[in-house]
């Protein structure tokens, strides 16, 4: 196969970020419960997100900063509070994961917006152990603690071109209908068709987890993870 190779320092801002978004994928989507220190809720989805560490549970969120150099909401909030929960986007709340995406002032609840436009009942759960709520209505949730939050790259004026935000999971809520369980009482793989997540690919294309093929992993010596 012949490539072209495409060096990122040649390239302008809006043609990197979409060859990551096209190649990067498909992306999970955190979307993200976060409260400014005031108790204003806000909602908002964030793909640049991943799993990273298992013990302790933890995971990881690429949050740009706007191009007049301030932070985004989201940002803004887990920077004060140290505090977010990640609910699960399924198929049936995608219209609604995108209308939280829009860039609304700081005054808008998203969780209203969504209300308003009629296309999912998002009710807020309240969380074990951080303030900003969960959407009672996915099928799961984690709740989220700060832990480094490391700028990168350079945008306007003195703001990072981005900030990598890594959070532990404080507590992870699953559907009960979602969850089995070994005769010894351990928890089995959930269903990734039942979970339906809907991923991030290129452009404003996506995907869900419906269709799935599986593998076996090779064994080679001890079993690794
Ligand atoms: C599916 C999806 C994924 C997104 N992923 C990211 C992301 O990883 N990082 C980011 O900075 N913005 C991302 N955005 C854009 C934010 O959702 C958008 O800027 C939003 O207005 C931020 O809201 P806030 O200012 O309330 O935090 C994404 C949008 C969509 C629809």
């Amino acid at each position: 196969m012949e490539h072209e190779a495409i060096d990122p320092g040649s390239l302008p801002a809006r043609e990197a970020y979409q060859l990551m978004i096209d190649l990067v994928a498909p992306r999970p989507i955190a979307w993200v419960s976060s409260m400014d220190a005031n108790g204003r809720s806000n909602l908002a989805p964030f793909s640049y997100y991943q799993g990273v560490c298992s013990r302790p549970p933890t995971i990881v969120l690429g949050i740009s900063w706007r191009s007049d150099g301030t932070p985004k909401d989201t940002l803004a909030n887990v920077l004060a509070t140290g505090e977010f929960t990640v609910n699960h986007v399924r198929r049936e709340h995608a219209e609604a994961m995108n209308l939280t995406s829009g860039d609304h002032p700081p005054e808008v609840d998203e969780w209203d917006l969504v209300a308003r436009a009629g296309v999912a009942t998002l009710t807020p759960a309240p969380s074990r152990h951080v303030a900003p709520p969960r959407i009672a209505e996915a099928n799961a949730a984690l709740e989220c603690r700060l832990v480094h939050a490391i700028p990168l790259g350079r945008g306007r004026g003195s703001s990072p071109s981005s900030t990598l935000v890594i959070a532990e999971i404080a507590m992870f809520w699953v559907a009960r209908t979602l969850i089995e369980r070994d005769d010894r009482g351990r928890l089995r793989p959930l269903d990734p068709a039942r979970l339906a997540s809907v991923g991030r690919l290129g452009g404003i294309a996506y995907t869900d987890t419906v269709e799935t093929f599986s593998m076996r992993r090779p064994k080679v010596g001890s079993e690794g993870l």
